[in-house]
């Protein structure tokens, strides 16, 4: 997918956002976040799946490009929520993907969660829209993430990105 492409996805995406996402909800009482989170990432798989893609700096530089065009809808462009306005009410919130519960998974699972996606909430599946390579350059960015705020905040929400 060439950059333009994918930064009209991005908007497209912002535009289903802004139209869905938004609405935050509150948890029902029954249902604690844990049990929720419990549920959604019960499903996670891939976890022995090994990155085929080398962490050389050529290649976490690529899935960076990646994720900065598409995936900092949401993520923000350092995929800690830097400058995404909504990230804190979207239901579940959008975590820092620094955490150590992010971290924690395996770099499999992180290319299984990217692919399809965690269902239901907003974090929508990558199958069909990137090569298997590519997920696994933007798993590679993951682990390599910059410091927080240091690329400043996305465009599309008036920041401006460094
Ligand atoms: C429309 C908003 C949105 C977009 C675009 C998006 N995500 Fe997410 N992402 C989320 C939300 C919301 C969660 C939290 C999901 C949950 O906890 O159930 C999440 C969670 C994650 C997680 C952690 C999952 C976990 O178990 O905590 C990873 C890794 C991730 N996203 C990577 C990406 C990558 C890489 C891209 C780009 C290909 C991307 N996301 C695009 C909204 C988004």
């Amino acid at each position: 997918m060439s950059l333009s492409e994918s930064k009209e996805r991005a908007a497209l995406l912002l535009i289903a956002i802004l139209l869905t996402g938004c609405r935050a909800k509150v948890p029902g009482k029954t249902e604690s976040a844990a049990v929720n989170w419990t549920k959604r990432h019960l499903t996670v798989g891939g976890k022995n799946d090994k990155n085929p893609v080398p962490a050389i700096p050529e290649n976490i530089a690529d899935g960076k490009q990646i994720f900065t065009s598409y995936c900092m809808v949401c993520h923000g462009l350092d995929g800690q929520n830097t400058g995404v306005p909504f990230a804190e009410t979207m239901s579940p919130a959008v975590p820092s993907l620094a955490s150590s519960q992010v971290q924690a998974y395996t770099d499999g699972q992180l290319k299984w969660i990217i692919e399809n996606g965690i269902y239901p909430s907003g974090m929508p599946p990558s199958k069909g829209v990137f090569s298997d390579d590519d997920m696994w350059r933007m798993v590679l960015y993951i682990r390599h993430l910059p410091k927080q705020g240091s690329l400043g905040e996305p465009a599309i929400y008036g920041g401006s990105s460094k």
